[in-house]
């Protein structure tokens, strides 16, 4: 690390001393501390992940220019607005902010979310790419949770910070989530170098079932052993602490747990009529298709059963099917 970054490191962990500062010891961030509380957060977990607010004021440039900071790092920081005369202002401001720190726990970029969901803009504003946040590089609370993945070689992959946060705060402390994206290889390398279970747990309404695919798509060309929490339909993790508490949370974790191959029957239904003589053929090809990605034979063997019991079907034809494809993998 040279010490033009060190610099940026530096712009961004006395930032978010002020944000949270002013979360949780100022009018002005009084709102925003209520809403936080109504989510049902701690102000252990706010402590924790250094929450703060962005007020509307530009009041960071003001603190970071008595602080000395000079233009040119302040302009590199990626926390200001430039105008066409070269001045600077707070790109985050009215935005509750959540620290984004590398894998060795220095801040280096944020995300700001907005109070009311009826304002008319994205819902979460996330810092540009800088010389210090490459986003492709980035897993949201790797740095806190590398020491439970290790111990536990296993991570769970949420969809959005405040699920992490929510996992956190109930006591599930491998939790993980990409800054709103798809998985790249770089976060794939980082994840392989520590954890060889990968449990994925996505929202509970469509998006989040198309997005569980995508990831799975990815991530079925690793050598991580994968798996599947599904959110009981329309919720996502942090509304599933919120409606039934950190405990039920804690345990969810554990006995929603499915394999890949049946979250690929549940996901291959969607959209589907299996009264439907065309699509119900189309399903059944489509999983055996599934079926036939997975290595164990004996695996293979219980899924082809499920088949043939639950639509009728020879066993022997499921399986020279399945022999088929099986054979073109190798
Ligand atoms: P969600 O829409 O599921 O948001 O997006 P959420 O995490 O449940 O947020 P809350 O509970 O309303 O606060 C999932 C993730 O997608 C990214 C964020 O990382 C978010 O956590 N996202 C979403 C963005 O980057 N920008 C957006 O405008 C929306
Ligand atoms: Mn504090
Ligand atoms: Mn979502
Ligand atoms: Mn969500
Ligand atoms: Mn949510």
């Amino acid at each position: 690390i040279d010490s033009d970054e060190q610099i940026l490191i530096d712009i961004h962990t006395q930032s978010t001393d002020l944000y949270h500062h002013i979360l949780m010891n100022t009018e002005m961030g009084q709102s925003a501390l209520d809403y936080l509380h109504n989510r049902g957060l701690k102000d252990e977990t706010i402590d924790k992940y250094q929450l703060g607010f962005a007020p509307s004021n530009s009041i960071l440039k003001t603190f970071l220019v008595q602080k000395k900071y000079k233009y040119q790092d302040l302009r590199k920081s990626g926390l200001f607005l430039e105008d066409d005369n070269g001045d600077l202002k707070d790109r985050f401001f009215n935005r509750i902010i959540y620290p984004i720190t590398n894998e060795f726990g220095n801040v280096i970029a944020f995300s700001g979310r907005i109070l009311n969901k009826d304002d008319n803009q994205a819902k979460y504003l996330n810092s540009p790419e800088t010389t210090i946040f490459n986003k492709r590089k980035v897993l949201f609370n790797f740095s806190n949770a590398r020491n439970t993945i290790r111990k536990e070689k296993t991570t769970i992959l949420y969809e959005g910070f405040m699920d992490v946060i929510s996992a956190y705060q109930s006591g599930v402390h491998n939790g993980i989530a990409s800054m709103g994206t798809s998985l790249t290889d770089e976060q794939i390398y980082l994840l392989q170098r520590n954890t060889t279970n990968l449990y994925v747990c996505y929202d509970g309404d469509a998006p989040g079932q198309n997005a569980i695919n995508r990831s799975i798509g990815i991530l079925e060309k690793t050598q991580l052993k994968l798996g599947v929490i599904q959110m009981p339909s329309g919720i996502d993790p942090d509304e599933y602490r919120q409606q039934n508490g950190e405990s039920k949370f804690k345990s969810y974790m554990h006995s929603a747990l499915e394999s890949v191959i049946s979250f690929k029957m549940h996901f291959l239904k969607l959209n589907r009529n299996l009264d439907n003589e065309n699509d119900k053929i189309n399903y059944i090809n489509d999983v055996i298709r599934e079926i036939a990605k997975i290595s164990q034979p004996i695996e293979r063997d219980v899924y082809i059963n499920q088949i043939s019991e639950q639509f009728g079907l020879n066993k022997i034809d499921l399986t020279n099917q399945l022999n088929k494809l099986v054979n073109r993998n190798n």
